[in-house]
């Protein structure tokens, strides 16, 4: 048995860094999705694993799980692999620069608190993500706006077979974001569950601080990039890491840090350290997000900033960069944008209405 969805194409939301993201809506139920696509001759195709991953997240669970984006659909034809998705909100990237880079402790501790939570989920089934940064965390919508959802399984790994864990390897190249990979990652160690919690580390710590000591360290090479960038994070203790921050901060990387590679992180102790900080500041859980406070008094939209632009290169097993070319749209009016769309993917049919409609089996 196989069910077609036809979508009609709306506007681009996401430059990943190997996928290119869409808003589209179902022609049949007016239903809205995410559709992120894929050129069919990728040299590292990763968009079919991805759409197997969120499969595997929602299946054999006592309850749906939280913040696990579901794919609707995913297809392929001679030039794309074509996923469709629950359609999100924007990703803690672009809320961030909305927000001036800097949030509020409150916010980051709430955003603590889910990010352990979703990292522990995919880690007890088995996997491991392997590209922890704010672009790959995304707000849901409506109801679900208070949920961060984790997204861009394209790296994702799995660490535990048969009830075994991958054994320890060294000699890897870096995969992942340079600027919140773990220090083991950069020295080429496999990667497991300790090396997801440390790159999330970085991300608390650039959401709370504004920056990172080693965010400006550019060079021409990749590779000399990645290794000054590995020294340097080698060289900053957490005391000096986590200078002028409260203890909580340096409490979860010296945790971290000190993990061994097989170790199963204790994710309630680290989400302890927050959430007693959280109780020690009085906050309430009230999802007041800056975002929150900033749409309210500025009366923006959140969902018109969607359009995401990557701060960072992703690196794959490969050692294949691929530097999105966010500058190519972001002058053009809706209307070229959705033709250099069309454009772009050839494959979809085109209908009078100039949309590129695809046609989805499963
Ligand atoms: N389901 C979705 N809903 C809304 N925005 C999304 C969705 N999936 C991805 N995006 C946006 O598109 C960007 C790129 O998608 P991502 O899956 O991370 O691709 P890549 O592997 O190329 O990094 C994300 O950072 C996010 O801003
Ligand atoms: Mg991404």
């Amino acid at each position: 048995m196989s069910s077609q969805a036809k979508f009609k194409l709306g506007q681009k939301i996401g430059y990943g860094s190997f996928g290119h993201v869409f808003s589209a809506t179902n022609i049949d139920t007016q239903e809205e999705v995410a559709i992120k696509v894929e050129a069919a001759d990728a040299k590292v195709p990763q968009l079919h694993q991805e759409a197997k991953l969120y499969e595997i997240f929602h299946s054999n669970n006592s309850v749906p799980p939280v913040g696990i984006p579901k794919v609707k659909q995913f297809n392929t034809n001679a030039h794309y692999n074509i996923l469709a998705m629950d359609l999100l909100g924007p990703s803690l990237g672009e809320l961030f620069r909305m927000c001036d880079y800097q949030f509020s402790l409150k916010t980051v501790l709430m955003i603590a608190d889910q990010l352990i939570a979703r990292l522990e989920f995919i880690h007890n089934k088995g996997y491991l993500h392997r590209d922890i940064k704010p672009d790959n965390f995304v707000i849901g919508t409506g109801k679900q706006r208070n949920v961060l959802y984790i997204i861009d399984f394209g790296l994702s790994k799995r660490f535990m077979k048969g009830g075994w864990h991958v054994n320890y390897a060294d000699g890897k190249k870096l995969v992942g974001t340079a600027r919140y990979s773990s220090i083991n990652t950069h020295k080429g160690i496999e990667q497991s569950r300790r090396d997801d919690l440390e790159a999330l580390g970085y991300v608390l710590i650039y959401f709370i601080k504004g920056e990172l000591p080693w965010q400006h360290m550019k060079t021409q090479d990749k590779l000399e990039r990645h290794q000054i960038i590995g020294e340097a994070k080698e060289r900053t203790s957490v005391a000096e890491l986590c200078t002028d921050l409260p203890k909580a901060f340096s409490q979860y990387m010296e945790y971290v840090r000190g993990l061994d590679y097989y170790e199963k992180p204790d994710y309630q102790k680290l989400r302890s350290f927050f959430k007693d900080l959280f109780a020690e500041r009085k906050y309430t859980e009230d999802f007041e997000f800056d975002w929150v406070i900033k749409e309210r008094r500025k009366k923006i939209n959140l969902f018109e900033i969607l359009n995401a632009t990557p701060e960072t290169q992703t690196t794959n097993d490969n050692g294949l960069t691929i530097s999105p070319k966010v500058d190519e749209q972001k002058d053009t009016s809706l209307a070229e944008k959705k033709s250099h769309i069309i454009k772009k993917l050839g494959s979809g049919v085109k209908t009078k209405a100039g949309y590129s409609i695809f046609s989805c089996f499963i």
